[in-house]
């Protein structure tokens, strides 16, 4: 059962999320300055509150998920510092402050992205070293982990980035712009979720319904982030809009305007509330996420 609010889920991670990074030399330590600076430049952190919540919704232990939580934050910050960069998004503002490579230099920034992508696989692969005599907990472990390696990885998140550079300046399928929704951000935001879910003791049909929620809440998600790019305000957002339009990128709104992305934007939230609706108020966390996110984009 869900025990917490998306706030205190919230402020447990960030409680411990720098704590966690892996010990640094000192010799290294702009690397250790320039990671920290993302993490700690704030952020929703909607993924690592679903994997928390998710894990206690599962029937799991909330403290036994922290480390493969920070680690997904870990992972989408380092997407973050990736996507920033001038040979991908070429932005200069993310979370309200100078991205990472306007502060580190391109250099160290594209070594931060490799620190954080390498510390979450650290933290989860330490958390796991602790289990070795009881298969049971490590069992769920691993899973939990290969959800998050499949699901930031080149069959997830990056081939979702490969494939939205190449769908600069040119006309786009209505297939291929939900492949690039569904792998550069719904794929990081199921595998959070099923991650959450591994750690606790789901029945199959929970965890399918689970993902059809993580799916749609997560093409929910970059749509309305396609939204707010044309019509958000930038101080709210933290970064810089009219940015997809200067780089001709395929969003939802280039494709299909903005009336009806907007359209489409609630039709995913109803799939995903209704993948949810055999809970009732025990999920009324998630419920809710899905409710403000898309109130976001209209
Ligand atoms: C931004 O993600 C990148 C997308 C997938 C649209 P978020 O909107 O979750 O960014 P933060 O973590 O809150 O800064
Ligand atoms: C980002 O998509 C997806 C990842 C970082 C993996 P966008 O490029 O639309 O995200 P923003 O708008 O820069 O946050
Ligand atoms: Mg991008
Ligand atoms: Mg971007
Ligand atoms: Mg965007």
């Amino acid at each position: 059962m869900i025990n917490h609010t998306f706030d205190e889920y919230k402020r447990y991670l960030e409680e411990h999320l720098t704590d966690l990074l892996p010990d640094i030399d000192h010799k290294s330590i702009t690397l250790y300055d320039s990671m920290k600076y993302s993490i700690e430049s704030g952020g929703k952190r909607i993924r690592p509150v679903l994997l928390l919540a998710a894990c206690e919704f599962t029937g799991g232990r909330l403290e036994e998920a922290l480390p493969y939580a920070c680690a997904v934050e870990y992972i989408h910050t380092y997407t973050l510092i990736h996507d920033d960069l001038p040979c991908m998004d070429d932005d200069e503002l993310r979370r309200g402050i100078p991205t990472n490579h306007k502060v580190y230099g391109e250099a160290v920034a594209t070594l931060a992205g490799d620190g954080l992508q390498s510390a979450a696989f650290e933290v989860m692969n330490q958390d796991m070293l602790l289990y070795f005599d009881d298969p049971e907990a490590l069992k769920k472990r691993v899973k939990a982990a290969y959800e998050i390696s499949k699901g930031s990885g080149c069959r997830g998140v990056v081939a979702g980035q490969i494939a939205d550079m190449e769908a600069e300046n040119k006309s786009t399928s209505a297939e291929l712009l939900d492949f690039i929704h569904l792998h550069k951000t719904a794929a990081l935001i199921i595998a959070s979720i099923r991650a959450g879910a591994r750690l606790g003791d789901p029945d199959p049909e929970m965890l399918t319904n689970l993902t059809v929620y993580g799916e749609n809440l997560g093409l929910a998600f970059q749509i309305a982030d396609d939204i707010l790019d044309v019509v958000g305000d930038e101080n709210e957002m933290g970064k810089k809009t009219g940015a997809d339009k200067a780089n001709e990128k395929t969003t939802y709104p280039s494709v299909y305007g903005l009336e009806e992305s907007q359209r489409r934007l609630q039709e995913a939230t109803d799939k995903a509330l209704e993948a949810l609706a055999p809970y009732y108020d025990n999920a009324e966390l998630f419920n809710q996420l899905a409710v403000t996110l898309a109130k976001r984009g209209n």
